[in-house]
């Protein structure tokens, strides 16, 4: 008997385990070439295998039989094993194989199949004897786990939809985290947002925050347990710098505070202007770092205290995000330098390199260097620390870093590194493992990087200020009390920056455009709330108990836009399995955008809700998109509307 595990959702692994093995029949001495499978956007099938091209490109010039894409597609689809998933297949184009799905297969997890045999013969053999005995007769079955199947011949007519069915039925009445896809992972570090203590946090810092908390949110609810770490950079040679300065503006420490000290950044920049210009400053500012480092109290609390007036300011900017994370910045991991150093010196890959300590790395131009020529530790010499405390310490078994893309050699270097050292596996075991997510740059509408005209920094509170303005703006016109209005536009304004950002692929660099972000029209935020917002409206409007109904009502996929907007709510699985394994958040927009145009274009304006024969149904239907809706927003960290 099929199980809900291997089911639900899991449509194309199930598909790509057959496809895999025609292909490793068609081209035995490819074993590397794994099965594209993809869902299918036209009207010629459920997916399709996308092998055929690639697969060309590959043995063409080899002598092999094929004469081009289509027929490597051809022999695709006819080396597929027998299997009852597949109902038809055929090969379009340059040679994507079609793929129909089996009524008998859908059909196998339907409520009834899930029966024990002889149940299921019995039940037949009585329906069978009713039904051809011309009795209407209308039969629900209620099996005790929260669905039920009425009427038999309804039943049988659309096995083809059996699958979406039930699982759509099952998740609206046992919630959508069954759909939540099982990953072979069980801690993973994310490492995301990190700005500098005393120094502006940056767009770049804004993108981290919410691709990291995104890709957080994912993991959660793929049930791995997430450990959201803030690696500030607290620690460095610029605070004893900052703290002498400190000293000379306030000889009492008591009397600093954030408004004493107004803001940080400028701050800095009078440091650094007192360091490059005072000699005598400078060698204090020295000192200084070698008191820190030794523990000196009074070093530390100053140090403390530049580090919390950076922290009120970061905090601002999580709460209006609505995001969290752990601190754990670059001093925490301060303390284990010594040790690992010492691990990987022993290991024999440090060398003496012009005064400093270096770690050579086969096919990187420059070394690796651990510790500076004045004896100080750095950037990577903290990375080292920190891996090696994820790995031993919280034992994490996927650590994901969220910077941008200017940071890859950086990742790649240290990475490489941590392989050498054993830490990492090089033999293709799966686990531990680490992954740098890069992204591009956040450009402003002139296409250079994203300043304020004045061609300052952007300041990042009053950015989503900004946003929330804006949309508060266009929301007065509609006529709601303060408390709505602040609401709602706190979930328009920052949602748009957070959907703004994770639409594009991360990689790419993205414009910063506020009245592109704010439309209502296209692929934004605000035209994605608003169409939750009508769902939500439409179940409101129509005065029926959608808690009953999901209880005693019954879906039904017989027009193709119901069988459309059923197998798209069903990919909601792979699609957020897909957005893990890539940690590509625009998959799981692409995702919440289309279910939105298929609800409205092919749903919605072909089938009438309220007032029809199918109503039950088609509410049901409305409920099950407006939580898989839901569920997309929470993934990407935005809040719902439910009214407009
Ligand atoms: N603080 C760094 C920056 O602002 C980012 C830190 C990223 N995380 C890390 N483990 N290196 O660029």
């Amino acid at each position: 008997m099929a199980t809900e595990e291997e089911n639900v959702g899991n449509t194309k692994r199930q598909l790509a385990k057959l496809f895999e093995v025609s292909l490793r029949r068609i081209v035995p001495d490819e074993p590397d070439v794994e099965p594209v499978i993809a869902a299918c956007t036209g009207k010629f099938g459920d997916y399709q295998c996308n092998n055929a091209m690639g697969l060309w490109s590959k043995v063409k010039g080899k002598g092999s039989e094929f004469r081009g894409p289509p027929s490597v597609g051809q022999a695709i689809m006819k080396n597929l094993p027998g299997s009852e998933i597949i109902e038809s297949c055929s090969v379009a184009g340059p040679g994507f194989v079609n793929v129909v799905l089996s009524k008998k297969w859908l059909a196998k997890v339907s409520q009834y199949e899930t029966l024990p045999k002889y149940l299921y013969y019995i039940v037949f053999v009585i329906l069978n004897f009713l039904v051809f005995g011309s009795l209407a007769l209308k039969i629900t079955f209620d099996f005790g786990w929260g669905t039920s199947v009425s009427s038999w011949s309804n039943t049988l007519a659309c096995t083809r939809n059996a699958l979406t069915l039930w699982s759509i039925q099952k998740m609206l009445t046992d919630g959508i985290d069954k759909w939540a896809p099982q990953l072979p992972i069980k801690r993973a570090v994310v490492d995301f947002s990190s700005p500098n203590i005393a120094k502006e946090m940056h767009v770049g810092h804004l993108r981290s925050t919410i691709i990291g908390d995104t890709l957080a949110r994912i993991l959660e609810f793929s049930n791995v347990e997430v450990l959201r770490r803030n690696h500030v950079g607290d620690w460095g040679t610029q605070f004893g710098m900052l703290i002498e300065f400190l000293f000379e503006k306030f000889p009492n420490i008591e009397d600093v505070n954030e408004t004493a000290i107004g803001d940080l950044q400028a701050f800095y920049k009078s440091s650094k202007q007192r360091f490059d210009d005072d000699p005598a400053f400078k060698e204090r500012a020295q000192r200084a770092v070698v008191s820190l480092q030794g523990g000196e109290p009074r070093y530390r609390n100053a140090w403390l205290k530049i580090c919390e007036i950076s922290r009120k300011e970061f905090h601002k900017v999580y709460e209006r995000l609505g995001v969290h994370l752990e601190e754990k910045g670059e001093s925490f991991y301060n303390p284990y330098i010594p040790g690992v150093l010492k691990e990987l010196s022993d290991k024999g890959l440090i060398e003496d390199s012009q005064g400093a300590r270096v770690i050579f790395l086969e096919g990187f131009n420059i070394p690796l260097i651990v510790v500076k020529s004045d004896g100080g530790f750095n950037y990577a010499s903290t990375d080292l620390a920190a891996l090696w405390y994820r790995l031993n310490e919280e034992k994490a078994d996927w650590i994901i870093y969220v910077t941008d893309v200017g940071q890859q050699q950086h990742f790649n270097m240290f990475f490489e590194a941590a392989k050498r050292a054993g830490w990492l596996p090089t033999d293709g075991a799966l686990k531990p493992k680490v992954t740098h997510v890069g992204f591009g740059l956040v450009l402003g509408e002139d296409g250079k990087r994203f300043r304020t005209r004045s061609s300052e920094v952007v300041r990042l509170v009053d950015l989503l200020d900004e946003a929330k303005d804006r949309s508060k703006k266009v929301l007065v016109e509609r006529g709601w009390t303060e408390q709505e209005l602040n609401q709602i536009a706190e979930a328009v304004g920052y949602g748009a920056v957070k959907y703004a950002d994770l639409k594009n692929n991360r990689l790419t660099n993205y414009t910063f455009d506020f009245d592109q972000m704010l439309s209502d029209k296209g692929n934004t935020a605000v035209y994605l709330l608003y169409a939750h917002a009508r769902i939500c409206s439409i179940i409101r409007k129509s005065g029926k108990n959608i808690e009953e109904l999901k209880k005693t009502g019954e879906i039904v996929l017989d027009h193709d836009g119901e069988r459309e907007l059923g197998l798209h709510l069903l990919q909601f699985s792979e699609n957020v399995e897909e957005t893990c394994t890539n940690l590509l958040p625009n998959v799981l927009c692409e995702y919440l955008y289309n279910l939105s145009e298929v609800f409205t274009k092919k749903f919605y304006s072909n089938c009438q809700v309220v007032g029809s024969p199918e109503e039950t149904s088609r509410l049901l239907l409305c409920e099950a998109t407006a939580i898989v809706m839901r569920k997309c927003f929470n993934l990407l960290g935005i809040e719902p509307v439910y009214k407009i």
